[in-house]
């Protein structure tokens, strides 16, 4: 197994690994180090299929239902598909799905989850010619450069993550019904910190509309300080996909977002799977 460093900050291409087949427990474990020291993996060329996602994904831990069919219909599925491609392998238009228009704003997986999600992979089977990229920035890496008044300022700290507030932020009926009922505001701290490296990052996104005990409009100031300097770009790596790329990314302690492409004109096929976190962030261990 090869590792190397793909951006200064964090995020590493691991070659020498096939995912297609069952990964033994050393092999397994250098993985799942390299995933909390590094934030972000790159696979490349590998051959997967659904089967094998889930049997890779099942490594980290349990998976979240995928939330768009969850929320909407009931529906319990593992694989989220991410593009313009439906089940049966025909073109949408993915304008039509307002909530993928969501994904272009910096957020972190399933933040709007009591439990939020611990990472994410993205297998791509698709991928457009031009444009699509996905980009990452570590907050990581940001909690690093932030000076000790903003420290101050958000240690300790609660915000409060809703998805009916992000996505309606794209348009009001770019949420279902279903998801009005059942997706409600959570809790989640402000700074969290990895279990097993120590490192500390700021966790916020497009979901985070308030922070408890703050006045809105400081927080919203706040919040737009906080991803800015997460997101400035020089610590903005930028993935332009090619298919038979597995990425896994930690949601803990980095924001993405979706570059857009022309949906019209390219095919793009990409299948997620999201490892569930192990508990709320409120309730995870940190040092003062
Ligand atoms: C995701 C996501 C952006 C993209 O898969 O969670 O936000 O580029 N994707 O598709
Ligand atoms: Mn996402």
């Amino acid at each position: 197994m090869i590792i190397e460093s793909i951006h200064a900050e964090f995020g590493v291409r691991i070659s020498g690994v096939d995912l297609s087949r069952p990964l033994d427990d050393e092999e397994f474990a250098r993985i799942d180090l390299a995933i909390n020291q590094y934030s972000l993996l790159l696979f490349e060329y590998q051959q997967m299929n659904d089967d094998r996602h889930l049997e890779f994904s099942h490594r980290f831990g349990q998976l979240e239902e995928e939330h768009v069919s969850y929320y909407s219909s009931g529906e319990v599925t593992y694989i989220g598909h991410i593009g313009n491609i439906d089940a049966d392998g025909n073109m949408i238009s993915a304008r039509q799905i307002k909530s993928s228009t969501g994904n272009e704003m910096w957020h972190s997986d399933s933040s709007f989850r009591e439990i939020p999600a611990m990472y994410s992979i993205l297998c791509a089977y698709e991928v457009p010619a031009e444009a699509g990229e996905t980009e990452f920035a570590s907050a990581r890496a940001a909690y690093q450069r932030l000076d000790q008044a903003i420290r101050d300022r958000i240690d300790g700290r609660v915000g409060i993550h809703d998805y009916i507030y992000s996505r309606t932020k794209v348009g009001e009926d770019a949420v279902t019904q279903g998801q009005r009922t059942y997706m409600h505001p959570v809790r989640q701290r402000l700074v969290r910190q990895n279990p097993v490296t120590g490192e500390k990052n700021v966790f916020v996104g497009s979901h985070v509309k308030q922070i408890e005990g703050m006045a809105d409009d400081e927080a919203k100031a706040l919040i737009e300080q906080l991803i800015k300097e997460i997101a400035r770009p020089q610590s903005v790596y930028r993935h332009r996909w090619r298919a038979g790329d597995v990425v896994i990314w930690d949601n803990r302690c980095t924001l993405h977002r979706g570059c857009g492409y022309d949906d019209e004109k390219y095919r793009r096929r990409m299948h997620q799977t999201r490892v569930r976190g192990i508990c709320p962030s409120i309730a995870e261990p940190l040092d003062s």
